[in-house]
């Protein structure tokens, strides 16, 4: 009896420990990452140029808040086995780098893999969780992208809840970002393990192409974008879908930029600018930090929009928002223009899982364009525009009264 009640004890300590960080990420994360365009170029310089950066281009103030190191930060394993930063890349050390970073009131991400081997063949943490989240939080980091490079045969839930219960017992506040590229269906399970999971493969800078290398692929914007179907249900307020981060200001035409940042905020996705904010043009800043789109994608409802039709190579995609609100973004995926005539009466846009409806029947929405920043007018009369290629028009919708 006496072992049975131990037994009892134990289970019960285990269960209150197995949990994520449930105040974290109540809407998408935002933020910055090295990968997308400085890949296994990183160190310290480059990590506080950025910080510097985040705050004087007025990214911080818009809302942006992680710095995250990806990939190859990583030294060896001392003889204990922890793990310390490449010396020659970060002589400083991790723990004065996150103070730096956070003196701007800024957050510190890291990245480590749940194989033996991060993809870029550094050390990864399979038989050392506790170990390394040990030591993320004895150097302050607050945010952990967890690859899945090298875990043949591994559980991914097995893998991933052995980490975040590492993370949970080192005791520091963690967004636990799963990056298995969608290949486990982590929406299934992984609501309860992290704040968010990654979808699909790697995504590359450009709007509409695949990139085959054999025995892996990256995927362009549009392609990422239609791998999203039917994962909405799965997102919601601390654990997001992740259609990868951001490639604003790494190649593609101004157009195409608009069309893919105001695509991830119609997918409530994770906003994780993956540009060199040291040099950003304002064109670029004037994408990553518009307000308005922005404000849709941390609407406090946390619902991932959807697509309502698709006509003719347009896509017209609903998001409802707070307080009776809709985002409504018309896509166009083609090279070339588009004429919409979209007659607001005629169309049944209902978000059956939010379980939400515009009555555009009997309801007059006023609309305003998020990229404008002029008004629209209303839904009394049908939407008529052109839409230039690969472009969008993003509207916000808000009772007339
Ligand atoms: C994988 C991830 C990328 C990046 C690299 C780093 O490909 O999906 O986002 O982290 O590894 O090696």
């Amino acid at each position: 009896m006496k072992w049975v009640l131990l037994l009892l004890v134990c289970l019960a300590g285990e269960r209150a420990q197995a949990q994520k960080f449930e105040a974290l990420a109540k809407t998408p994360p935002m933020g910055w990452n090295s990968w997308n365009k400085f890949a296994c170029n990183v160190n310290e310089k480059l990590i506080r140029e950025t910080a510097d950066a985040m705050v004087s281009t007025g990214m911080q103030a818009a809302g942006y808040t992680y710095v995250n190191i990806d990939d190859c930060w990583h030294g060896a394993r001392d003889s204990l086995g922890f793990i310390h930063p490449d010396s020659a890349r970060f002589p400083s050390g991790m723990k004065a780098l996150a103070d730096y970073i956070h003196a701007k009131g800024l957050k510190v991400g890291i990245y480590s893999d749940a194989g033996d081997k991060t993809c870029g063949g550094h050390p990864g943490s399979r038989g050392h969780e506790y170990q390394d989240a040990v030591m993320y939080a004895k150097w302050g980091i607050d945010y952990l992208k967890y690859d899945w490079c090298n875990t043949d045969k591994l559980s991914a839930p097995g893998q991933y809840t052995t980490m975040r219960d590492a993370l949970a017992t080192a005791g520091r506040p963690v967004v636990f970002s799963l990056c298995e590229w969608g290949n486990n269906k982590p929406w299934e399970w992984a609501g309860d393990v992290g704040h968010l999971w990654r979808t699909t493969g790697d995504i590359t800078n450009c709007f509409d192409c695949v990139l085959d290398h054999g025995t892996w692929k990256q995927w362009g914007v549009l392609q990422i974008l239609d791998m999203q179907d039917g994962l909405r249900k799965f997102a919601g307020p601390g654990h997001w879908n992740d259609p990868d981060m951001l490639e604003v200001g790494n190649g593609l035409a101004p157009n195409e930029d608009r069309a893919h940042f105001s695509m991830w905020a119609m997918l409530a996705a994770p906003l994780i600018a993956g540009n060199d904010l040291r040099s950003m043009p304002a064109n670029v800043g004037a994408v990553l930090m518009n307000r308005d789109v922005i404000a849709v994608n941390q609407d406090s409802l946390g619902v991932q929009g959807f697509r309502y039709a698709a006509r003719d190579s347009v896509e017209y995609w609903f998001k409802p928002l707070k307080g009776g609100e809709w985002a409504m973004t018309v896509l166009n995926r083609s090279k070339t223009p588009r004429a919409v005539n979209f007659a607001w009466a005629n169309e049944a846009v209902v978000d059956s899982i939010a379980k939400l409806q515009p009555s555009f029947a009997t309801t007059r929405y006023a609309l305003r364009d998020l990229w404008t920043k002029k008004s629209a007018g209303n839904t009394a009369r049908p939407l008529v525009a052109t839409v230039p290629g690969r472009d969008v028009l993003m509207l916000r919708l808000r009772k007339a009264s």
